[in-house]
């Protein structure tokens, strides 16, 4: 309730008295969509983010927004952040988007010529609500209106091409639109009898049919005939002065002097000469006069304007007010438009993508494994200076879901792992994906950890902000979950980070077996893979080339070749990364030196822990421990748990002295 209050005070609802009541309250079921946690949102950039400048390929936004409509580009947008986990849901979106892949020319004509004429029916029923639509907003309505037969003649010939498949198009589009069509028919009715859309068509005025009503019609009838005094004055002057009244002598609505005549300086003298003419200013563009009878006239003229407006302006309001009894229906019309522009979207981008995206095969929530052949990042491969290496992902239950991946800095580890977050998330929107076959479970949540989460303008450290992104993947992630790491443990001592990188893997792995995808630098972390079947070490390909005969080291080349293979590297590239950055030689050759220091520091360094044993010590402890165990194994297994827990307790306090009395066994307890 508390989180509700603050939302309508943010939202200024209560201040906003014409929206009174036309809210209503829903449960919003979450659980009928994919989770996606802030740092996905982020890592899979789903959003345009204006600091990576202006391309608008860089988000997934921007790449699939192809939509014509307003409607249809908000709707795109809360669905990216909501994709789906309903199976047959996903595959009426499927089957839709393949129809209009396949079907380019009435996708084109759908895009071109029908979705671009519909305006955005949500804002006109605000201001419906709000009183302050006009006669513009009912005929952009109307004229939308008059393009919806169109669009279901369209859809429903392509609904009888494609038989079985053509059904969903008929439940989803053509029947909503057909009733829509029906149901406006009336709204188009009202408008032809209370809008003069000849004038319009003409003048590009939006008046009222005068026939609407009496008095506006007899105010009408009245300016017509005061006009046509004006035109008679016109000519009478005319005649009397001797002036050619359509090149001399001008009838003009003058910003000052209303209805009044302008002749150009050579005829100002004729003015002069006739008293009845009352001359009223000279200027640069002539000499402006009038008469009795004009005045008169003008006078007339705008009196009756101005209650020609006046009336015009009431039975505006009336008609706005019958049109917006409507808005309930365009509501849902704007729905319907939207989807259908969404989905056209999709088509329109997977079809014109640089290599045509597939449409992948999806599963039951872990129901199968992970088969993407030829995978590729759609963001990235568009870009222009990029040539895109496409790779598979393979991840199979209890052989390879989790998969631990090493190599070089800037190899296309980031890439290769959000790529597939990517893809799952394409594929659970109902759209195709970027290679050239995908077989994919559907996934309850996609959750990240990526990069330096740059949180310290919230007053929160890189370091906490990736702890606590990983807490919530922990507390969050399920089985049927994907899970994208990339480097963790970087901002605190390496001895801590891997640590942590272990521990948080193999909890990941052990518990949760969530599909998960970790790229590390920690080359320790390979050794993961020997514990577990399930989990699998991929490298990213880069080959160092010897330097050439005659020429100095910092002359070897490293190739990065954006390659995923199975195994682990070992080598340790970031050196190699800055001899090519040209760093003295000097300073890589201490660099070596001090990397060799360390990885033999850590064996000595635990060496050194171990006190010096004599070979009986050693001897009579071993004999201790296996006395021991003899023991525990003579005890009965029954018993839960914890009452066996409670057992081994009592049998190591018993023989605690006997552990206390040789030096070894006591070395080996106190490094448990
Ligand atoms: C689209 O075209 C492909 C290849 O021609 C065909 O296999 C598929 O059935 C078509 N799909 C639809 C929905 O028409
Ligand atoms: C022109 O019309 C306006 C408004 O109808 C009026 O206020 C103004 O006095 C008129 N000007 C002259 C010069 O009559
Ligand atoms: C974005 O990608 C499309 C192809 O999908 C391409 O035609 C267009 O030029 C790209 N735009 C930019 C700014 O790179």
């Amino acid at each position: 309730m508390s989180a509700l209050a603050a939302l309508i005070s943010y939202l200024e609802l209560m201040m906003d008295t014409p929206m009174h009541g036309q809210f209503h309250l829903r449960r919003h079921d979450l659980s009928q969509f994919m989770k996606l946690d802030a740092s996905a949102v982020k890592a899979l950039n789903l959003m345009p983010q204006p600091e990576l400048g202006g391309n608008k390929n860089m988000s997934l936004y921007g790449l699939l927004n192809h939509c014509k409509t307003s409607q249809g580009q908000r709707l795109l947008g809360r669905w990216l952040k909501q994709p789906l986990v309903n199976r047959h849901a996903i595959q009426r979106r499927q089957d839709m988007v393949e129809m209009f892949v396949n079907d380019s020319v009435r996708r084109r004509t759908l895009q071109d010529e029908y979705l671009k004429r519909m305006p955005d029916f949500h804002r006109i029923c605000k201001r419906f609500h709000r009183g302050g639509a006009g006669l513009e907003d009912l005929v952009r309505v109307y004229q939308a209106v008059a393009v919806l037969p169109k669009i279901i003649d369209s859809l429903d010939d392509l609904a009888k091409e494609e038989g079985m498949h053509g059904q969903v198009l008929e439940e989803d589009f053509i029947v909503p639109l057909r009733e829509k069509a029906t149901q406006l028919e009336q709204y188009s009715a009202l408008i032809e009898e209370s809008i003069d859309l000849e004038e319009l068509e003409h003048n590009h005025h939006y008046h009222l049919q005068p026939t609407l009503d009496p008095e506006l019609q007899q105010f009408r009838d009245s300016l017509l005939a005061t006009r046509d005094g004006l035109d008679e004055e016109h000519r009478r002057v005319g005649r009397k002065l001797g002036l050619d009244i359509e090149k001399k002598l001008h009838l003009e609505n003058n910003q000052v002097y209303n209805y009044s005549f302008r002749v150009t300086k050579a005829e100002a003298n004729a003015i002069r000469q006739n008293p009845w003419c009352i001359e009223l200013a000279v200027q640069k563009a002539g000499t402006i006069f009038t008469t009795e009878k004009l005045k008169e006239l003008s006078a007339e003229y705008l009196r009756l304007q101005e209650e020609y407006e006046k009336k015009q302006k009431y039975l505006i309001k009336e008609v706005v007010g019958v049109a917006s009894s409507y808005a309930p229906l365009l509501e849902e019309l704007d729905g319907t438009i939207a989807a259908l522009d969404v989905l056209v979207s999709f088509a329109h981008v997977s079809a014109n993508a640089p290599i045509p995206y597939v449409k992948p095969t999806v599963a039951e929530k872990g129901g199968s494994d992970v088969i993407v052949r030829g995978a590729r990042h759609p963001c990235l491969e568009v870009q222009d200076d990029i040539n895109f290496i496409a790779n598979d992902h393979e991840m199979r239950r209890g052989n390879s879901e989790f998969a631990i991946l090493t190599g070089p800095n800037m190899g296309g580890k980031s890439t290769y792992i959000r790529q597939l977050g990517v893809i799952a998330l394409l594929a659970q929107l109902g759209c195709f994906v970027p290679a050239d076959s995908a077989k994919l479970p559907i996934f309850d949540c996609v959750l990240a950890r990526v990069g330096a989460g740059d949180s310290q303008l919230k007053g929160v450290s890189t370091f906490m902000a990736e702890m606590l992104e990983t807490a919530t993947i922990l507390r969050s992630a399920t089985r049927d979950s994907l899970i994208i790491i990339d480097e963790l443990g970087r901002g605190t001592s390496t001895y801590d980070g891997f640590g942590l990188a272990w521990a948080i893997s193999e909890h990941i792995a052990k518990n949760i077996r969530a599909f998960c995808l970790f790229a590390t630098h920690f080359h320790e972390l390979t050794a993961m893979a020997n514990q577990m079947e399930w989990v699998k070490n991929l490298q990213v390909r880069a080959e160092v080339q010897p330097a050439p005969a005659g020429k100095s080291i910092s002359d070897r080349q490293i190739t990065l070749l954006y390659q995923v293979i199975e195994g682990h590297s070992d080598q340790s590239f970031g050196i190699h990364v800055a001899e090519l950055a040209r760093f003295p030689d000097a300073v890589v050759k201490l660099a070596k030196r001090k990397a060799d220091e360390l990885e033999d520091f850590g064996t000595e360094d635990d060496a050194a822990k171990m006190p010096k044993l004599d070979e009986g010590e050693v001897e009579q402890g071993t004999q201790i421990v296996k006395e021991f165990l003899a023991e525990w194994k003579g005890q009965s297994a029954d018993g839960s748990e914890d009452e066996q827990r409670a057992a081994l307790k009592a049998l190591v306090e018993q023989w605690q002295d006997r552990f206390d009395g040789n030096a070894w066994v006591k070395s080996v307890l106190s490094g448990l």
